[in-house]
């Protein structure tokens, strides 16, 4: 039987990954399966202090480089701190957002050359890419009306960032078919739940 397995969620903001992560680890529990969850940017102490930093409006504007080192540096101290540790221990780890962000958002979404996101972020991760990956797609006026009151500092960009955000995940997903797996998010809860759990059953074998 499978145990330690690094699962990472993608996609928008507004995709739903929150509520997926917290389905799927409800599920796996009562399989008695020993489940870790957590999310980027802040999963650690210190990067709480950072997603601060990122997401708050405190300080006003940041240009992208310093934008995209932050989040980086976020995943080194997460992967360190927290996930190499969990998966160890063998654990189930299902993690809300990791690299895939950088690359569709700093990357696509900022402008950020791919190889320059590629580069930092390989050297925070120290070889530790997910197992697996699901990328909850949905279109973005969807994505976009599901976030309602305030947005944080990236949530108020717009829609032509979010649009080449969400073509950059789709991209990502085609080139690497081994690690992701696409989900129509814009079906109800129970089914999107239902074919993420379809996949992981298989995998869990
Ligand atoms: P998230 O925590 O998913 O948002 P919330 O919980 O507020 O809905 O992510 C916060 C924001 O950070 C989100 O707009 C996406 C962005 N982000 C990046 O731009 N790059 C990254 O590498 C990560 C991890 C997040």
């Amino acid at each position: 039987m499978v145990n330690a397995l690094f699962i990472t969620f993608e996609g928008l903001d507004g995709s739903g990954k929150s509520l997926m992560i917290y389905k799927i680890a409800g599920q796996l529990r009562q399989q008695g399966r020993r489940v870790f969850t957590t999310r980027e940017p802040g999963g650690t102490k210190m990067g709480r202090q950072l997603r601060q930093l990122i997401l708050g409006s405190a300080y006003g504007s940041m240009d992208e480089r310093t934008e995209a080192l932050l989040y980086a540096a976020d995943r080194a101290l997460h992967v360190s701190q927290v996930i190499r540790p969990a998966l160890q221990e063998g654990k189930i780890v299902l993690c809300d957002r990791y690299i895939d962000s950088s690359f569709a958002y700093q990357g696509s979404g900022r402008g950020i050359a791919i190889e320059q996101i590629r580069a930092i972020n390989l050297f925070a991760i120290d070889n530790l890419m997910p197992d697996i990956t699901f990328l909850l797609d949905l279109p973005v006026e969807e994505a976009l009306g599901r976030l309602r009151g305030r947005r944080d500092r990236l949530e108020q960009e717009d829609t032509a960032f979010f649009a080449r955000t969400a073509a950059a995940y789709r991209q990502l997903a085609a080139q690497d078919s081994q690690r992701f797996v696409l989900i129509d998010a814009a079906r109800s809860i129970p089914e999107v739940q239902q074919q993420i759990m379809d996949t992981l059953t298989e995998r869990l074998k």
